[in-house]
């Protein structure tokens, strides 16, 4: 096996990762002090693309995950280099190609400040910046304004009416990723009026947190039920992530104990614009997908 502390980046081969590496995940993390989230790693090797470069040790010198959403839209992920194989380009390695297998989808991702400058070289463009938000949220006695969903599969359950708003929202397709989700999730939940849907949300655990997203609403004030009634079920902490260009939610959140953890920014590959309404997509599933 080439050793990427003697071969050129551009020469180590890419190896497209399974859950039988799940460990060789958790341990790159640890390197560079992430969290052991491995409920989150495996829901990813199961459902998303991740690829890595192998280290002679049998360790991952580098990994990147590649959530495709049809032809349309792709989101990065995980990108991480051992410390030890740090600033020899395997970082541009590995960015280079699944930017390569996107093809021509619109290619997003969430950068930490230590993503941000190799981002930019390949022709990343920040579009936001996204606060990642960790508390116990103070429900009080706010009265309950939205229902679990019915995901039954039979015609004219909600799951018709929720794929087809996320499709509307999300613009791009990842009804099999979301039936996957569904399945992941502590909660799902939906929010109506006269029309029909106004919006839902998912909760879903990774260690000892409650993820709160995606969360797809009509408004502000739908976004808050939806968020408030996940966090009764929460037991604990819970995380959400939000942009900056949501100063009404972001102050709520913090009225209600849910502070800021840490920040990155929303980047899109060649400053193209998103498919979709974002306007009503107020929280991603999770910064590594979408
Ligand atoms: C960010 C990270 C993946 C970069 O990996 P890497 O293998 O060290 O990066 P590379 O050696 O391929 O660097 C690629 C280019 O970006 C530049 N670059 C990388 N990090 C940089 C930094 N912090 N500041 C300025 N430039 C930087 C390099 O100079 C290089 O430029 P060049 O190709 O024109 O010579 C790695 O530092 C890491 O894992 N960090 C911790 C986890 C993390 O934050 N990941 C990003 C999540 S969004």
């Amino acid at each position: 096996m080439p050793d990427p502390l003697t071969t050129p980046a551009a020469e180590l081969p890419v190896r497209r990762l399974g859950p039988e590496d799940l460990d060789r995940c958790l341990a790159l993390s640890e390197d560079r002090a992430w969290a052991r989230e491995e409920r989150k790693w495996l829901f990813l090797l199961e459902n998303a693309e991740v690829y890595a470069i192998d280290a002679p040790s049998g360790e991952l010198a580098g990994t990147v995950t590649l959530t495709r959403y049809g032809t349309a839209a792709a989101g990065i992920g995980m990108m991480l280099v051992a410390t030890r194989y740090g600033g020899r380009g395997l970082g541009r390695r590995l960015m280079t190609h699944v930017l390569d297998a996107a093809g021509d989808a619109t290619v997003f991702l969430w950068a930490t400040e230590a993503g941000r400058p190799l981002y930019e070289k390949l022709g990343f463009e920040t579009l936001g910046v996204t606060e990642a938000r960790v508390g116990r949220l103070r429900a009080g006695d706010d009265p309950v304004l939205s229902r679990p969903a019915d995901l039954g599969a039979d015609l004219g359950a909600d799951l018709d009416a929720l794929l087809a708003l996320d499709g509307e929202v999300f613009g791009a397709d990842r009804a099999g990723l979301l039936a996957r989700v569904f399945a992941f999730a502590e909660e799902v939940r939906v929010a109506e009026d006269e029309t029909g849907l106004t919006g839902y949300a998912v909760s879903w655990r990774s260690m000892d947190t409650l993820f709160i997203g995606p969360v797809v609403a009509g408004d502000e004030a739908v976004a808050r039920a939806l968020v408030t009634d996940l966090a009764r079920n929460a037991d604990g902490l819970v995380r959400i992530e939000v942009e900056r260009a949501r100063p009404g939610l972001l102050d709520w959140l913090g009225d209600r104990g849910v502070s800021p953890a840490f920040s990155t920014s929303f980047m899109v590959h060649g400053g193209r614009p998103l498919p979709g309404d974002r306007t009503r997509m107020f929280a991603p599933l999770m910064i590594a997908m979408g």
